[in-house]
């Protein structure tokens, strides 16, 4: 059912620092600031040949990162997104197997414009998941 992996999501406490690193030091192609008020993260898109690294930084005092960023203060791996062709089709199968998506189980729109949902990380190996459709 899923796909490719379509990016792997860093939350990072110092965005500025965090694109200097990977632009300068490990010479990757960098994409501006994004704000996401409805997710709450600035992100920023590093583009690797293969795949994604996406950069969350906190935006607003309610943003789901702060909490991340206190366990995490030096960041880390935040979540993997893997691309799926139709969302519901994969959430209603994902539900019927006994997986629990999070929030109110309805897509949204994510950082591409495209239907995301995340999936709760103790049902897939520890890890935070996010399903885009592609
Ligand atoms: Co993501």
């Amino acid at each position: 059912m899923i796909g490719r992996l379509n990016h792997v999501a860093i939350a990072v406490p110092d965005l500025e620092a965090a694109v200097a690193t990977y632009r300068d030091v490990l010479g990757a192609k960098v994409t501006a600031p994004c704000d996401e008020p409805d997710h709450g993260v600035t992100v920023v898109f590093i583009e690797l040949p293969n795949t994604k690294i996406e950069l969350l930084y906190p935006l607003g005092e309610n943003s789901p990162i702060r909490a991340f960023l206190e366990k995490n203060p030096a960041g880390g791996q935040h979540h993997l997104c893997y691309e799926v062709e139709d969302i519901r089709v994969a959430r209603d199968r994902l539900v019927a197997a006994g997986a629990r998506v999070l929030g109110d189980g309805e897509p949204k729109i994510g950082a591409h414009g495209k239907p995301v949902l995340f999936l709760h990380p103790k049902d897939f190996c520890g890890t935070l998941v996010e399903l885009e459709q592609v």
